[in-house]
């Protein structure tokens, strides 16, 4: 099944409702005022979701929460069921059985409202290209039935490709058209953007041009959900992480509540599917020093939470080690004190890489 063409997209979401895009972009001086109220119901809530092709299971009790405001990172490889979710969320698919609520309103049992409130990206979206970006905006804003064009303007102002207005989409780079797939789904001003791997593809200046974006839909007051197979893709913008494997959840929360979670070495289990139960967690500290970094190794072998020191050409040390960053610290104040020209120091992984391999086995499904 594809559902992957603008038509299919414009007729899904043809009962928008009136925009209010200016609003949001005037909010943007005033960030504070387009803030959701406390909703009582979290902006996507997902219960016990299990989908099945044929005789596989391809979701297995999936369930986690999306807060009002967030960016929100669905993490998994190739295979793991993050676009199966989504068109789940999106009302593409009928859960085979759990529950999807998107701001409170049930997936399977009001769809219409849901497709109202969301804006939906497809992975290899195609886009309409003998048309200029203005007319392809235009199109779409006739599609959702948005009476007033100054939305169009709004969008095209907030996405940036004023200046691509009359070029022809087929003139576009690829990361231009994401830029325009994201300005079409914001036409109908929805609360809630799910979009599939946005940024696989793109060159680095591209993705910061998307995520820059994300993070002023964020300042709107929009709730974000985004998939990637690859972690660093969007990792610095999310604000909370899913985190998926062969359709488990292996983990989701807060990216500071799991990272907390794992440096109290005491997380017991996400899930009740039989994840994988993290050992404690070892991180890696690499620091630079002036000289030959053999002669330091004496320095940090047999220190407290010290796992293993390696000395490497160029004044490189890597530490293993098992503490925080109290115990970075505590590194760099020995060696200073014992007169070491320091001139580097360099976590190896960030917070995200680190919950990512402490909760994955990275088995393809
Ligand atoms: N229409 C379908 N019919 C049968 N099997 C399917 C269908 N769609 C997906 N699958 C299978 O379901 C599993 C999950 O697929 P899904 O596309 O949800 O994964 P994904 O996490 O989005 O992967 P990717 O990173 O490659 O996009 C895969 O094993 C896939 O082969
Ligand atoms: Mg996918």
């Amino acid at each position: 099944m594809s559902h992957d063409t603008d038509a299919q997209g414009a007729a899904h979401q043809g009962h928008a409702k009136p925009p209010a895009l200016e609003a949001a972009s005037q909010a943007l001086a005033d960030p504070g005022s387009a803030r959701p109220e406390a909703d009582q119901a979290p902006a996507i809530r997902v219960r016990h979701l299990w989908h099945r092709y044929g005789n596989r299971d391809v979701l297995k009790d999936v369930s986690f929460e999306v807060g009002h405001g967030e960016i929100f990172g669905f993490i998994g490889p190739n295979g793991a069921g993050k676009t199966t979710t989504i068109n789940i969320m999106a009302t593409l698919l009928e859960p085979m059985a759990g529950r999807v609520e998107i701001d409170g309103i049930d997936v399977a049992l009001d769809p219409d409202e849901v497709r109202r409130l969301i804006g939906y990206m497809p992975d290899h979206a195609g886009v309409y290209d003998r048309i200029s970006v203005r007319e392809y905006l235009e199109f779409f804003a006739d599609a959702f039935r948005v009476a007033d064009l100054a939305v169009v303007d709004a969008v095209i102002e907030l996405t940036d490709l004023g200046n691509l207005q009359h070029r022809l989409v087929a003139a576009l780079s690829k990361g231009m058209k994401q830029r325009l797939q994201l300005a079409r789904i914001l036409l109908h001003d929805p609360k809630v953007l799910i979009l599939d791997e946005p940024a696989s593809d793109l060159d680095p200046r591209a993705r910061i041009e998307i995520r820059d974006l994300l993070l002023e839909l964020k300042d709107l007051g929009k709730t974000v959900f985004l998939s990637s197979h690859i972690l660093t893709e969007l990792s610095d913008v999310c604000t909370s992480i899913g985190i998926l494997e062969k359709g488990q959840l292996v983990i989701a929360g807060p990216i500071g509540e799991i990272g907390a979670r794992l440096e109290a070495g005491a997380y017991a289990g996400a899930s009740q599917g039989g994840a994988p139960t993290p050992m404690v967690s070892t991180r890696r500290l690499k620091l630079r020093v002036l000289g030959d970094a053999r002669q330091v190794l004496p320095l940090l072998q047999g220190g407290g939470g010290v796992l293993g020191v390696e000395a490497g050409t160029g004044g490189q040390l890597t530490i293993s080690h098992s503490g925080g960053d109290a115990f970075v610290a505590d590194v760099v104040r020995h060696l200073v004190s014992q007169g070491v020209a320091l001139v580097g120091v360099e976590p190896e992984r960030n917070e995200l890489e680190r919950i990512f391999l402490e909760y994955t086995r990275g088995d393809l499904q």
